[in-house]
């Protein structure tokens, strides 16, 4: 479903993406875990094709088709970028449009601009558009402006967007770092269960360990650009980590991250000098 092969990309001197080799197979949910600035979403950036690698610097593919290859995006990208769903952390939704319009959006691929533009989307996808509210549980903000919604509201409504879009491969960057544990449990919930139920494949980039080792059960992580990881997440022992994150990880993750427990260690993992804008993000 991804197929990523030897890929780089430099900034300057420095080495965003550092010969990065990775496959993904149909209906898989991975987790992308890393340090701030190891390229988690510089990668989850090149694989839906909005940046482009270094001259000759390895290939993506998605669903076989090619993405991008030496350091070109291909001519076709916008047919295969119509089946790959994208949700950021933040700015998801325009937010002077209703709730229902921005799910509508999702449908751009296959509907033409000019009636997107004025409004008229088929009357299919309006309904497509609110059963996708409904599954996601927020029907009742289909007329509500987007920015009146609360940050777990609108990456459900994101999620609702990927769904009438019918993304058959989903790319989440962050989708829960500026959530409580209880928002961020219902998103993570509706991702499992885009995966498990409709078949997405999905990679989504957390900052959260104890979040990939329960919903994911791949886990790849980055460190300076490269894939120091790549394998279960069940796997992931404080040695890994501290090997992923650094010496300075070496007190904060305990055994207690690994303990059969109900309600997993929620409080951060990653130690705030690798996260400076977390704090002012979740209070924003
Ligand atoms: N357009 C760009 N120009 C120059 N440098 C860039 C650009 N995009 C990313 N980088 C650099 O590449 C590295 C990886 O950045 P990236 O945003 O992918 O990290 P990240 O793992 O997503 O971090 P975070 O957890 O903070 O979101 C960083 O050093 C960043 O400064
Ligand atoms: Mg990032």
């Amino acid at each position: 479903m991804i197929n990523i092969r030897n890929f780089s990309r430099t900034f300057g001197s420095h080495k965003g993406l550092d010969n990065i080799s990775i496959t993904v197979r149909p209906g898989e949910m991975v987790a992308l875990i890393g340090a701030s600035g190891s390229g988690k979403s510089t990668l989850l950036r090149h694989i839906s094709g909005i940046m482009a690698g270094d001259k000759g610097g390895g290939d993506i593919r998605v669903m076989g088709r090619i993405v991008q290859e030496g350091g070109s995006i291909d001519r076709h990208i916008r047919k295969t970028r119509a089946e790959i769903g994208m949700i950021f952390q933040q700015f998801n939704l325009v937010g002077r449009l209703a709730v229902l319009t921005n799910v509508m959006l999702g449908s751009l691929g296959r509907v033409s601009i000019f009636k997107s533009l004025t409004g008229r989307f088929p009357r299919a996808v309006q309904e497509a558009a609110l059963e996708a509210l409904r599954r996601v549980g927020i029907a009742d903000k289909a007329g509500q402006r987007a920015s009146t919604l609360s940050g777990g509201q609108q990456q459900r409504a994101a999620i609702a967007r990927a769904m009438v879009q019918r993304a058959k491969v989903l790319l989440a960057d962050e989708p829960i770092a500026s959530l409580d544990p209880e928002s961020s449990r219902r998103v993570m919930d509706l991702l499992e269960e885009l995966n498990r139920q409709d078949g997405v494949t999905i990679m989504v980039s957390l900052h959260q360990v104890d979040y990939a080792t329960r919903y994911c059960q791949r886990t790849i992580a980055l460190r300076a650009g490269q894939v120091v990881y790549d394998g279960p997440s069940s796997a992931l022992t404080p040695a890994v980590l501290k090997d992923i994150y650094g010496a300075a990880s070496e007190d904060m993750f305990g055994e207690e991250l690994f303990a059969e427990t109900d309600e997993p260690a929620m409080a951060e993992v990653i130690p705030q000098p690798y996260r400076p804008g977390l704090c002012a993000g979740a209070a924003a």
